[in-house]
């Protein structure tokens, strides 16, 4: 009998036929729309694999109906949308895909704050609304990027790509993370700080950490408070590592320079969302992996861990034991 998978959302069709080589697919066809809820409660029943984004959360109450389920693999390298201790519970491997995003999620960070930092979107509008009359001194003046101080936090994987990019740009590079990386440090010359000092310091912060029950709103009022005037943020990891509240009221009362955010607290975020509605915050829909290659190399992946899983193999990527 050959295993059954769920997938939640249509995928290359090389990656599908791969699967469909030694698995009995069912699949979610639309391409915009996640799986309802009441869809995925009633195949994640009797189904060996499921094959899921982090459009879906699959909490205790989903996992308790599932009957034969061996795998959860997540095409994405963050698993926050899963409760990966009640799968550990029921002896459910769930995994990620790590490393194959890394480069294209550091390219896509060093492009927003690019783009913050010179006013890209802003300027290309005004260009297109008719507003520029003359070239000006002061005009649409933005922040220097080389020389900077940059500020990381989280120095994982896409950190150290940061980093890497941020050396091309003679910039000083700090970081705050659980544990020194000393290797990095060597590697790159970036300096360990505590989390109050990085964000005295720097002219740019980078959000880069996981998101989990200890850094959820790691970014509040008070750390906010704590960053230069002209200092930018910059936030490709999840929306709810900084508190969108407080974000707001320092751009709007100037206590920060500007922001640059690919990630929302809720996604898609509302149109109407206040952080939308300042000149100084540049936007992005959760784009950071978005190249052709890398979310291709994502779904082949993610599609190895199924297949592992299900065949009763220990993935490769597995985030629990
Ligand atoms: C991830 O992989 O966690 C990103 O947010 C989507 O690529």
């Amino acid at each position: 009998m050959r295993p059954n998978v769920y997938i939640t959302r249509r995928i290359p069709d090389s990656t599908l036929e791969k699967i469909s080589e030694v698995c009995q697919v069912e699949m979610w066809e639309e391409e915009d729309v996640p799986v309802p809820r009441d869809v995925l409660e009633e195949k994640i029943e009797n189904i060996d694999g499921l094959f899921c984004l982090l459009t879906e959360t699959i909490d205790e109450e989903l996992l308790q109906k599932a009957k034969q389920l061996k795998v959860i693999s997540n095409m994405a390298v963050g698993y926050n949308n899963i409760d990966v201790a009640a799968a550990t519970e029921k002896g459910i491997f769930v995994t990620n895909t790590p490393g194959v995003l890394t480069e294209t999620t550091a390219d896509l960070t060093f492009a927003l704050l690019m783009a913050t930092a010179r006013r890209i979107v802003e300027a290309s509008d005004f260009l297109r609304e008719g507003s520029w009359k003359t070239w000006s001194p002061m005009l649409l003046t933005g922040q220097d990027i080389y020389g900077a101080t940059l500020g990381i936090i989280g120095m994982g994987r896409i950190g150290e790509s940061l980093a890497k990019r941020a050396k091309g740009f003679d910039m000083r590079i700090l970081y705050h993370n659980r544990s020194r990386k000393e290797e990095a440090e060597k590697t790159w010359g970036i300096e360990f700080a505590d989390l109050d000092s990085l964000l005295r310091e720097s002219d740019f912060v980078c959000v880069m950490t996981p998101y989990t029950e200890e850094t959820r709103n790691l970014i509040g009022d008070r750390e906010l408070s704590l960053m230069k005037k002209s200092a930018i943020l910059i936030n490709t990891a999840r929306g709810g590592i900084v508190n969108e509240a407080a974000l707001y009221e320092a751009l709007k009362q100037n206590k920060i320079w500007a922001a640059g955010l690919d990630v929302f607290e809720q996604e898609p975020v509302d149109p109407d969302h206040p952080l939308l509605t300042l000149p100084n915050v540049v936007t992005l829909p959760h784009i950071g992996s978005a190249s052709i290659q890398t979310r291709t190399r994502m779904a082949e992946l993610a599609a190895a861990n199924l297949i592992q899983g299900v065949m009763g193999e220990t993935p490769q990527n597995r985030v629990n034991h």
